[in-house]
C-alpha cells in the first residue's frame, strides 16, 4: 500500500489562518502577509500541510474581507501581491501548500460591477446582481431573510427596486443566472490559480443559486426560537436546483491546473453534502463536514455521526473533519480544556482531511467582547442575541508570546481586537517548552498521523465498548501498523474490555503527553477526559 498514491489534500492537514488576527508586521495592529510569511516555520513547526487564508482582498470590511471589492488584489492593510507572491513562495519553499479563499456569492456593495449595475436600470450589469420591484405594500420583493438579521433586500431609491443580499446590506448577492457571472468568478479563479495558488475553499458555495421565482419561504415548524434567520425553511435561496452545474463549472477550472484543491463551505445534513462531490466526483474535493462543531459534544452522538458519515460518502470521495473556525465558538469553549485534547486527538486520528482553525492547537478560548467593542454584524445588527450570533469572540489575536500584546503586534499599539485576558500563560513559546501541552500533544498527533500509513490514509471501524462516555475506533491500512484509538468523552474513569480487538496493544500517545506502556486490552483503564492511541500489537 503506497500513501504516496494518496493526493496531497488526502494525506494533509488544513490550517485556517484568519489574516487580521495572525500576526501584525507592521504596527498598525492588524494582522498582515509578512506576518503570515514571517510565521511560516512555526506552521511547519505544527505538521500541517496546507494553509487556507481567510479573504485578503481589497474590501471596506463591512464583513471583515467577506465584502470584496476587487477579487484580484490585495487590501493595502495585508500587504501588496509582491507580498502576497513572496507568502506563497516562501510557504512551496518549506513544502506547505497554499489556499485562499473565494467569495462568489456575493461582492461588496463597492466593487466596479455593483456601483455600474446600481447606477442604472438598463445598465449592463444591472442584472449580474438580483434586482425586483417592490411588493405591492411598497416592502420587499419577498420574505427572505439575511443571515445577519433583518430582510434580505434593500431598497435603493435612485432605480426605485430593491437587491438581495443574503449578508449585510453591504454584500449584494451576485446572480448566477445571468451567463456573464460565473464566466466572471471563473477567470478570478484562474487569476490566482496562475499566481500558483493550490487552490480556494469557497464561501457558502451552496447559496449561489436562488429560486428563478424568488418564492416565499415557509416557516420552519422546528425553529427554536433564537436566531431569526433560521426562522425560515431556506428551500429557495439555498441548494436550489442547478447549483451543481455551477460547482461542476468551478471544479473544471480548478482542474486546468494540475494538483489543486476545491473546498466547499457546505453547512448540509449528509445526504446533500454528499451530493459536492458531484455525481462523478466532479464537484468539491473536500465539501467541508461541519459536525464536530454541530453536534453535541457525547461520545454515543459522535460515534453514531463519524459512522453515519463514513457511509454516506459516495464511492471514491474522501471525507473531511473541521472542528472550528472563525464562525463558531471555540472548541475550548465549547467543552472546556480537557475535552479540547480529546477533540484534538479524535480529528487527526479520523479518516478523512482534518481542518484546524488557528489557536485551536493551543487551546484558545472565546474572548468576551465588552459591547463598546462589539465589531461583528450580526451582533451589531442582533444586540439581543450577540453573545450567541457574535463571531468577535473566536477572532481574537493569536497568542504567541508573554510579552505585551502576545507577540501578536508591537507593545502600545491596540489590536483590532483585544487580546485574550489568559494570554500570558496560555501562548505558543510557554506550550512550546512543556512537553505535556496541548501543543505538544498536537504536534505529537500531527507527526504520528504522517509516520503511520494507518491513521493518515487507513480504513475505520469504530468498536462496541458498552461504556457510553467512550468512543472507540479501529485505524487499519494493510501492511502497515494497526491502531485503536479510546476516547472518554466524559469525566469519570472506565474500565474497558476491548479483547475483541486484540489481546494486548502499546500506548503510543495519550492526551496527557505522560501515560505510556503496554496495556492489556481486556482491563484498559480510561482515565477521566483520557484519550488514547494504542498500536495494537
Ligand atoms: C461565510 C464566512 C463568514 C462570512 C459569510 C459571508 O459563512 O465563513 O465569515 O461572514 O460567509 O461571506
Ligand atoms: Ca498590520
Amino acid at each position: 500500500m503506497l500513501i504516496e498514491k494518496f493526493p496531497w489534500w488526502q494525506r494533509g492537514i488544513i490550517y485556517q489562518i484568519y489574516p487580521r488576527s495572525f500576526q501584525d508586521s507592521n504596527g498598525d495592529g492588524i494582522g498582515d502577509l509578512p506576518g503570515i510569511t514571517a510565521r511560516l516555520d512555526y506552521l511547519v513547526s505544527l505538521g500541517i500541510d496546507a494553509i487556507w487564508i481567510s479573504p485578503i482582498y481589497p474590501s471596506p470590511m463591512r464583513d471583515f474581507g467577506y465584502d470584496v471589492s476587487d477579487y484580484c488584489a490585495i487590501h493595502p492593510l495585508f500587504g501588496t501581491l509582491a507580498d502576497f507572491d513572496r507568502l506563497l513562495h516562501a510557504a512551496h519553499a518549506r513544502g506547505l501548500r497554499v489556499l485562499l479563499d473565494l467569495v462568489p456569492n456575493h461582492t461588496s456593495d463597492e466593487h466596479p460591477w455593483f456601483i455600474e449595475s446600481r447606477s442604472s436600470r438598463d445598465n449592463p450589469k444591472r442584472d449580474w446582481y438580483i434586482w425586483r420591484d417592490p411588493a405591492p405594500d411598497g416592502g420587499p420583493p419577498n420574505n427572505w431573510l439575511s443571515h445577519f438579521g433583518g430582510s434580505a433586500w434593500e431598497f435603493d431609491a435612485h432605480t426605485g427596486q430593491y437587491y438581495l443580499h443574503t449578508f449585510v446590506k453591504e454584500q449584494p448577492d451576485l446572480n448566477y443566472r445571468h451567463p456573464e457571472v460565473l464566466p466572471a468568478i471563473l477567470d478570478v479563479m484562474r487569476f490566482w490559480l496562475a499566481r500558483g495558488v493550490d487552490g480556494f475553499r469557497v464561501d457558502v458555495i451552496t447559496h449561489l443559486l436562488k429560486d428563478a421565482q424568488l418564492r416565499d419561504e415557509p416557516l420552519d415548524p422546528n425553529w427554536d426560537g433564537i436566531e431569526p434567520y433560521y426562522r425560515l425553511r431556506h428551500i429557495y435561496s439555498r441548494n436550489v436546483d442547478g447549483i451543481h452545474a455551477i460547482v461542476r463549472q468551478m471544479r473544471a477550472t480548478l482542474d486546468e491546473y494540475p494538483d489543486r484543491v476545491m473546498v466547499g463551505e457546505t453547512y448540509l445534513p449528509n445526504e446533500e453534502l454528499a451530493k459536492y462531490y458531484g455525481e462523478h466526483l466532479d464537484e468539491c474535493h473536500l465539501p467541508f463536514n461541519f459536525q464536530l462543531i454541530r453536534l453535541p459534544w457525547d461520545a454515543q452522538i459522535v460515534r453514531r455521526a463519524v459512522d453515519a458519515y463514513a457511509a454516506a460518502l459516495p464511492p471514491g470521495a474522501w471525507g473531511n473533519w473541521v472542528l472550528g473556525n472563525h464562525d463558531r465558538h471555540r472548541v475550548a469553549t465549547r467543552i472546556g480544556q480537557a475535552q479540547a485534547r480529546v477533540a484534538n486527538m479524535l480529528l487527526l486520528t479520523l479518516r478523512g482531511t482534518p481542518t484546524t482553525y488557528q489557536g485551536e492547537e493551543i487551546g484558545m478560548e472565546d474572548v468576551p467582547i465588552p459591547p463598546e467593542f462589539v465589531q461583528d454584524p450580526p451582533a451589531l445588527n442582533q444586540p439581543e442575541i450577540a453573545p450567541i450570533v457574535g463571531r468577535d469572540p473566536e477572532r481574537t489575536p493569536m497568542q504567541w508570546d508573554a510579552s505585551p500584546n502576545a507577540g501578536f503586534t508591537r507593545a502600545g499599539v491596540t489590536p483590532w481586537l483585544p487580546i485574550a485576558p489568559d494570554y500570558a500563560t496560555r501562548n505558543v513559546a510557554r506550550q512550546a517548552q512543556d512537553p505535556t501541552s496541548m501543543l505538544s500533544l498536537y504536534r505529537a498527533l500531527t507527526r504520528l498521523r504522517r509516520a503511520e500509513p494507518a491513521l493518515c490514509i487507513g480504513d475505520y471501524r469504530s468498536v462496541d465498548v458498552g461504556a457510553a462516555d467512550i468512543f472507540a475506533y479501529e485505524r487499519t491500512a494493510e501492511g502497515a501498523a494497526r491502531f485503536l484509538i479510546a476516547l472518554n468523552f466524559g469525566a469519570r474513569a472506565h474500565t474497558l474490555d476491548l479483547s475483541r480487538v486484540a489481546r494486548t496493544a502499546r500506548i503510543e500517545m495519550a492526551t496527557d503527553m505522560q501515560r505510556r506502556g503496554h496495556v492489556d486490552l481486556q482491563h484498559l483503564e480510561v482515565a477521566p477526559n483520557e484519550g488514547l492511541v494504542m498500536r495494537v500489537d
